[in-house]
């Protein structure tokens, strides 16, 4: 990948709102036609509430258009290789495909790249439903 995803999902943590947990997330994500979405976890005082770093990109990518997601970005201040909980798992299956690349950086740039195949085997896929 091109470092540049790295230093979106960076700059987004920056912006993370997480005074209780003091663990700021970011996250960035690439469409096939180049365009980059990202996020960073917001908390609440109502603590369960608050959302994850890649729920916040995902908003940004759907309200700009949405498409094909091609590589998605992940760091977190306090913990090389952060990966996406359960439920933004499931968030991030819903637009993209198992060999769609994810990225689990550290402080410096890419520590693993993983698929989301390989983050969410036998997810539950919603083709039933459609
Ligand atoms: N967090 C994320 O933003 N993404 C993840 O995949 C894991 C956890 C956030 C949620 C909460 O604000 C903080 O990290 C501590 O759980």
């Amino acid at each position: 990948m091109s470092h540049d995803l790295f230093e979106a999902a960076k700059t987004a943590m920056a912006k993370a709102y997480a005074p209780y947990s003091k663990f700021p997330v970011g996250a960035a994500l690439r469409t096939e036609d180049g365009r980059v979405f990202t996020g960073a976890n917001i908390e609440v005082a109502s603590y369960p509430e608050g959302w994850c770093a890649e729920t916040t990109a995902l908003g940004h990518y759907i309200m700009g258009g949405g498409g094909k997601i091609v590589e998605i970005a992940v760091i977190a201040e306090h913990m090389a290789k952060c990966s996406p909980c359960g439920g933004c798992r499931q968030r991030l299956a819903e637009f993209c495909r198992p060999d769609t690349k994810l990225y689990l950086c550290d402080n410096t740039g890419v520590a693993e790249t993983v698929t989301m195949g390989d983050m969410l085997p036998y997810g539950f896929r919603g083709d039933i439903l459609k």
